[in-house]
């Protein structure tokens, strides 16, 4: 049976069919007939994510328990592992894990018997945003192939950069690389280009907020960052008439994008939030029907009742 840790272990059939799925739970709900327990252990702050599994699990009828990291035993000196397993001897049946340590789930993948779902390791992985951001290019262009995507930012300590690059490419898009000096990530095999050139040539664009708290050293960002590396409102109007402008947020308004743009037309940023919860339901469903916990199938004869 498989954890959810990376996008990477998902076929482009298998991504297509969770697509499919968050389209459904779009319009027609699924609330699971038997009584099942979610417990989101967040380790590292979140807004988003962690509502958005919040939201997917009710919206599924799931019982969310609660946990926070900073009131937990944790503080306690209990470990990861310890913590997964309590929840597992509690009658979880499945956890949500966001942790700083880009390997957490070395300590915890082959022990752990209820099914774990990767909502952000270091900054080496974030396949559940990775999934959401690829259903909203998806959503826009019905295709990857011969899209040119752009990632633009702190690639060197992005764990969405890591899962998108990859899966772009798994999908058939065109993946090019923006970052300021310091930035860049050599270890990602793609060709790095300037915000001037990413915003007349791109398809997508997405940004990415720089990931102070992974910094070595304590850094800050003045003014010219936005200048010369983000997206200005003169290079926004250099841009494709069909492109779109993503970003996982937070937004560092003024930094990476000028605040002005954050709702402008070609921004799909509020839009990815939104596919989260879906792509997120499906991702839960999807598991749970793995692990046989749920009927397998169960969403198949909902769809089939559904349409006849
Ligand atoms: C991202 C994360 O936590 O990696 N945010 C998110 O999950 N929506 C990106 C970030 O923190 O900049």
């Amino acid at each position: 049976m498989r954890h959810f840790i990376s996008a990477n272990q998902l076929t482009v059939k298998e991504i297509m069919r969770l697509f499919e799925t968050a389209d459904w739970y779009r319009y027609t709900g699924l609330e699971l007939k038997q009584q099942l327990f979610a417990a989101n252990l967040f380790f590292e702050p979140s807004t988003r994510t962690k509502s958005s599994f919040i939201i997917a699990q009710r919206k599924l009828g799931m019982e969310v328990l609660d946990f926070h990291s900073t009131t937990s035993s944790t503080q306690k000196g209990e470990t990861l592992y310890d913590t997964v397993k309590t929840f597992e001897a509690l009658g979880a049946d499945l956890v949500t894990i966001r942790h700083c340590s880009d390997t957490w789930f070395e300590q915890v993948r082959d022990h752990i018997s209820i099914p774990i779902i990767n909502a952000g390791a270091g900054k080496a992985e974030h396949p559940t945003q990775c999934l959401l951001d690829m259903l909203t290019i998806y959503q826009e262009f019905r295709s990857f192939k011969g899209l040119k995507v752009v990632i633009a930012g702190d690639i060197k300590h992005s764990r969405v950069a890591q899962s998108n690059a990859h899966a772009l490419k798994a999908l058939g898009a065109s993946v090019f690389l923006s970052a300021a000096p310091g930035f860049e990530d050599y270890s990602l095999d793609f060709p790095y280009i300037s915000m001037d050139e990413a915003v007349n040539c791109c398809d997508a664009l997405m940004l990415l907020r720089i990931q102070h708290e992974r910094h070595e050293e304590s850094s800050t960002t003045d003014s010219s960052y936005l200048e010369n590396y983000g997206l200005t409102k003169k290079r926004e109007k250099q841009m494709k008439k069909h492109a779109i402008i993503l970003h996982p947020a937070p937004i560092n308004r003024g930094v990476e994008i000028d605040s002005d743009l954050v709702e402008c037309e070609r921004s799909r940023i509020f839009k990815q939030m939104e596919n989260g919860v879906y792509i997120r339901m499906a991702i839960i469903t999807n598991t749970l029907q793995e692990w046989g916990i749920m009927n397998e199938n169960t969403i198949e004869k909902c769809k089939a009742a559904i349409s006849s």
